[in-house]
């Protein structure tokens, strides 16, 4: 039997779902049941039935299944396949910049430990950040750990904003000379990148949206030519979900790595060996899922 037939079996034997970011390589979107961007997988994994979460991502979107479902079983094919922006906050360094901001709310990307949730107010993604700071009671915001994103909300709020001094390697690859020879060679191209992106090259886009955000706007709008200023692997449903339509990469050296690490094999051995189970422990995990659940209740 082969590796695809294989996981199908499986998956029905373990009463198993497969999630995938639009990251993924094309051939585990196509076998995952449901493919989108961090809010969307999260609230997959709350409303799912599943018994078992094959998550093929890295490991924070892996942590905030698991703090989400305590009860079902999160499994991540690779334990290798880890954010580097989310390595770039620590519990320890986070407390140390909340004392020196004391009224400030504290906003956490969900591309952080669960430690660093733990320690937040209320959690966002790409696709809310703007309402979830606005919603706030507080003028200042404490926003951690991009400061892309950070700056970018910043534009869109009154609220004092107090950017952490994290990057994602990736989007930083994308450079507004990427951005100004592409619309040159497809002048009639809309530009839309991914708010990870340097504010340089966010001051040239036409839309600033989260990877499903992308998706759904390319499905809608009228033109027919697109510039994408996000990692690669989205071009996948772009191409898939819009024929007729051509997406053109800002550059083609936009690849995250470590989004890349999961396969068809490593998800069979995931749902063969049962591994490798993410678990957080519990008094870590009760304060960072209400930072989650904050956040989902009122997006
Ligand atoms: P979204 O898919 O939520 O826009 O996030 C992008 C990302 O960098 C995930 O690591
Ligand atoms: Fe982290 Fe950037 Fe990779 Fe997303 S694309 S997982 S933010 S390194």
């Amino acid at each position: 039997m082969d590796e695809l037939k294989k996981i199908l079996q499986l998956k029905k034997e373990r009463k198993a779902i497969i999630l995938a970011h639009n990251y993924q390589r094309s051939d585990v979107q196509d076998v995952a049941d449901f493919v989108g961007d961090s809010f969307g997988l999260s609230q997959t994994a709350v409303s799912s039935v599943a018994e078992t979460i094959v998550f093929c991502g890295v490991d924070f979107m892996a942590e905030s299944a698991a703090i989400l479902n305590p009860e079902k079983t999160v499994l991540m094919p690779e334990l290798s396949a880890q954010c580097p922006m989310a390595a770039m906050i620590t519990p320890a360094s986070l407390r140390l910049e909340k004392k020196k901001y004391p009224d400030a709310a504290v906003v956490c990307y969900v591309n952080t430990p669960a430690s660093v949730k733990a320690q937040s107010d209320i959690c966002c993604t790409s696709a809310n950040a703007i309402k979830v700071v606005n919603v706030q009671e507080e003028d200042e915001i404490l926003f951690v750990p991009d400061r892309n994103l950070a700056l970018y909300v910043a534009k869109h709020t009154d609220k004092k904003i107090i950017p952490w001094n994290g990057y994602c390697p990736t989007h930083h690859l994308i450079l507004p000379g990427d951005i100004l020879l592409e619309k040159e060679e497809h002048p009639e191209a809309e530009i839309l990148v991914h708010p990870e992106c340097r504010p340089d090259v966010v001051s040239l886009a036409d839309q600033v949206l989260s990877t499903s955000g992308m998706l759904k706007y390319a499905k809608q709008s009228t033109s027919k030519e697109f510039i994408i200023g996000t990692e690669l692997g989205l071009l996948h449903r772009l191409n898939q979900e819009n024929p007729g339509k051509l997406f053109f990469p800002a550059t083609k050296y936009a690849v995250c790595p470590n989004m890349k690490m999961n396969t068809l094999a490593s998800i069979l051995r995931a749902l063969e060996n049962n591994e490798h189970i993410i678990k957080i422990p519990e008094n870590i995990r009760i304060r960072a899922k209400s930072a989650l659940d904050r956040m989902l209740e009122v997006f």
